[in-house]
Formats: C-alpha cells, structure tokens, sequence
C-alpha cells in the first residue's frame, strides 16, 4: 500500500553546501529544490499528505544567517507558489517576523480549497509544545479521552502518519511530531536532503510496502 502521510526531516542542507565551499546558509535553497522534486514524486505516487520539518521552536538558537536563509526561502515559496496542493502550516507561527507570518497566512488561503495533495509544514514547531497544547485542549473541555486530546494537536484534521523518513545520516526524530509517530515506519537516508532526487522517493515507497505493519497486534 502507498503511505497515505509521509513525513520528512528534510537534514543536511548545511553539510551539503559546506562540501561545496558554500556558505551554509546556501543549502535552503538547494533544499527547496529537494523538496519540490520530491513533492512531485509523491503527488504521481498517490500520496495524501507530506509533512516537512522546515524549521524547529529549537532552530532559533542558530545564527541569524541561517534563520533568516530558512525564513527567506520559506517566505519566497508561500508568495510564488501557483501549483495544485493545499498548503498547510503547524506551529508558532504568530511569533514569527511579521512578514513570514503574513506569508504563511497569504498561502494557506489561497491554496485552502485546492484537492490535489496536501503538504503541511512545521514551521517554529515543536511535537513537546504541541502535545503540551493537546493536553490542555483535552482538560478545557474536560475530557480525558484519546479522541479530545487527538482533536488539539496541530495534525487533527490529517491522516495517521504512515511513514517518516530522515535524511543527513542522524537517526533520531529531534521533536518531531512525536505524538504521530507512536507507529510510524522509519526510514534513514544518509544522503544529504539537497541531493534527494524521484527515484528516492519510489525506493523510499518501495521500502515502505515491503514493512509488516502490526500495530502492536
Ligand atoms: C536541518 O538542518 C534543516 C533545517 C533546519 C531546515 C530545512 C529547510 C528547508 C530545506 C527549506 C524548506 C522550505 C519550505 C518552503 C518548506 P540543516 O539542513 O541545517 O543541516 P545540517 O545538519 O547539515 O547542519
């Protein structure tokens, strides 16, 4: 079966353009590129949803160049993008500089009710707030069920996250939708998120249909 939800920590932009003698802050854009290959991929697939880790509640501890790299190459893609997804976003969003946030804002209504894939992405997000922000969804409204909690993360209105995939050669998942991925496959690439081409996204599928998925039963 195709994965429905795939999820993305999309590593290793930096390392990437630091072998080139590039400065760091360069990849992003490189890695915006990965990331529309990749969407492509997956949209010819049959994929529903891809989530992707763009920037951290934890990156802002990161130079200012870097965080204004992402902030910039994020800001671009909201205002150019004329394509067919809906395009999501989950995280702190509001304290983001106000033209971002503008950004963010601008894409999700333009593209609110467009029905080929969705891509949803993490932005200033972190899965340790989001779950702390479920738990208190669940206590106003004075039920301490899985469903009242589920209904407050950022990802309620999504499909199970079937698949993970981490590229960059780390294998941890760094505060990422931790809550979904309690039966999640994963998948750790070692190569660099710039140099994520099609065809790794079918062996990443192809891997994915060959898993027994159990559930725990
Ligand atoms: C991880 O570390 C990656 C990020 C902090 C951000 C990745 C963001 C993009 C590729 C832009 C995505 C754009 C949109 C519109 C969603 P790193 O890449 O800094 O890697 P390192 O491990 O080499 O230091």
């Amino acid at each position: 079966m195709i994965p429905s939800h795939i999820g993305f920590i999309m590593d290793g932009n930096g390392r990437w353009a630091a072998e080139r003698r590039l400065p760091r802050h360069e990849g992003y854009s490189y890695g915006l590129d990965a990331l529309k290959r990749v969407l492509g991929r997956c949209a010819a697939r049959g994929v529903d949803v891809v989530s992707v880790y763009a920037f951290s509640t934890e990156n802002i501890r990161r130079p200012d160049e870097e965080i204004n790299a992402i902030f910039d190459v994020v800001r671009k893609f909201n205002l150019s993008y004329d394509g067919s997804m809906r395009v999501l976003y989950m995280g702190d969003i509001d304290a983001l500089p106000e033209e971002v946030a503008r950004s963010v804002e601008y894409i999700e209504s333009k593209t609110a009710s467009n029905k080929s894939m969705t891509l949803n992405i993490a932005l200033n997000y972190g899965a340790r707030d989001d779950i702390v922000a479920a738990a208190k969804h669940a206590y106003d409204h004075g039920a301490f069920t899985l469903e009242a909690f589920e209904s407050g993360l950022a990802s309620a209105a999504l499909p199970p996250l079937d698949l993970i995939v981490r590229t960059g050669g780390e294998k941890r998942l760094s505060n990422f939708m931790l809550y979904e991925a309690a039966y999640s496959e994963l998948v750790f690439l070692d190569k660099y998120w710039p140099d994520m081409t099609e065809s790794d996204v079918d062996v990443i599928i192809d891997e994915f249909e060959k898993r027994n998925r159990k559930f725990g039963r």
